[in-house]
């Protein structure tokens, strides 16, 4: 099989690419790098063995989506091609729509006028908006808090259109919950640029030293210990979701959508507790007000991903802190 992994430089594509070519898979990797590092190939061919086929290409160019789709026969498309920030999304929501919408829309076309017909699309818990968990696929969707999530949002509706109008296609929309960890090697991992975001990169980089405290937003949640409730799930665990959705995809035609999380909700001091008991490092921390948009608990019901693609995660919340920490530690600058 012959699959082209968008956006596949970054942190879940370059994991899924390990998966891929260690099932055989023959992978085409293209990204415009626009928030990843030609390292990571590198990185890629050190694990596997094997260095992928790679092409520079910005997704939103017609032109040169064309001419990739033009030189390559591809039997299925993982798309993780995207911008992901959400604080940033809400600063620059045009440049959000843009680059997440106008890079699918040419994807799609290329894929119809070169008789592609399967794709595997990085989805986000995000488009189930403010619901109680736990989530399950037939949970209302919309009601996004964001650019970014309505852009996820947009896509799923863009993708069940496509398959309506083409008998032929075959869609499996994943929805992933909180991707953290790394390859147990240490030589991949997540690398965000500038001040992280999200949990665990920040934890990572207060322990390694380049940042001086955790800033826990808020304790006072209708949660256990008052702090925010998530479903942490390994990044190896979400790679080996996409083989089993190419698999399926395969198999059947029309759009299906399968939430890839654990089931089980850790708050963040959980994750600091774990990570610092884990790694046997100290993770200073504070108490800060509410950060804006922030839920008090989310997380999967999973069981579908288990009985139709006989998905479940295998690692556990010490494995993504030890994995995390494994290659933040040796690679405290990143690529
Ligand atoms: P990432 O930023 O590490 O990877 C995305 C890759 O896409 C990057 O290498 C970037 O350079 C590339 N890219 C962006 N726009 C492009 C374009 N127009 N043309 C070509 N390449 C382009 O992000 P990730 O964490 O690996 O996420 C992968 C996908 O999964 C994204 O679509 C993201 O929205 C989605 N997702 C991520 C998370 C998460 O927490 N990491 C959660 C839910 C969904
Ligand atoms: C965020 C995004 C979501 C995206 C997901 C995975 C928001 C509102 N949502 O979700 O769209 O799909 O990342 O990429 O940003 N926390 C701290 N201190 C920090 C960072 C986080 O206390 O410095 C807390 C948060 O309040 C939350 C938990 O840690 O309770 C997880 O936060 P984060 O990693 O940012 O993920 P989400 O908020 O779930």
């Amino acid at each position: 099989m012959n699959v082209l992994l968008t956006g596949g430089a970054g942190y879940i594509g370059s994991h899924t690419a390990v998966t891929l070519i260690n099932a055989g898979i023959n992978i085409v990797i293209a990204d415009n790098f626009s928030n990843s590092s030609p390292k990571v190939l590198d990185r890629i061919a050190e694990i596997t063995g094997k260095r992928p086929e790679f092409v520079e290409v910005d997704f939103c160019d017609k032109a040169a989506t064309d001419a990739l789709f033009e030189s390559h026969s591809f039997d299925g498309v993982i798309h993780f091609a995207g911008l992901k920030a959400v604080g940033e999304s809400c600063r620059q929501p045009i440049r959000y729509y843009r680059n997440n919408l106008d890079s699918t829309l040419t994807l799609l076309e290329a894929m119809a006028k070169y008789n592609v017909k399967r794709l595997v699309f990085s989805s986000s818990a995000t488009v189930y908006g403010d619901q109680p968990a736990p989530l399950t696929e037939s949970t209302p969707t919309g009601n996004c808090s964001n650019p970014y999530g309505w852009t996820k949002y947009m896509i799923e509706q863009i993708l069940k259109g496509a398959c309506d109008a083409d008998p032929e296609l075959s869609v499996v929309l994943l929805r992933y919950f909180n991707p953290l960890g790394a390859h147990e090697s240490g030589k991949i991992g997540e690398n965000p640029n500038g001040i992280p975001n999200n949990l665990m990169p920040y934890i990572s980089q207060v322990a390694v030293g380049k940042l001086e405290k955790l800033h826990i937003f808020g304790n006072d949640y209708d949660t256990p210990d008052g702090t925010g409730v998530r479903d942490y799930i390994h990044v190896v665990d979400l790679a080996q979701g996409h083989l089993d959705a190419l698999h399926y995809a395969e198999k059947r035609t029309g759009c299906d959508v399968f939430n890839l999380g654990t089931g089980k909700g850790y708050s963040v001091l959980d994750m600091v507790k774990t990570f610092s008991r884990v790694n046997g490092v100290e993770v200073p921390y504070v108490i800060d007000p509410r950060r804006p948009g922030d839920l008090a608990t989310v997380y999967a019901d999973p069981k579908k991903a288990e009985t139709v693609l006989g998905w479940t995660a295998k690692r556990n919340l010490e494995d993504m802190c030890r994995d995390s920490w494994n290659w933040q530690s040796h690679n405290p600058q990143g690529y």
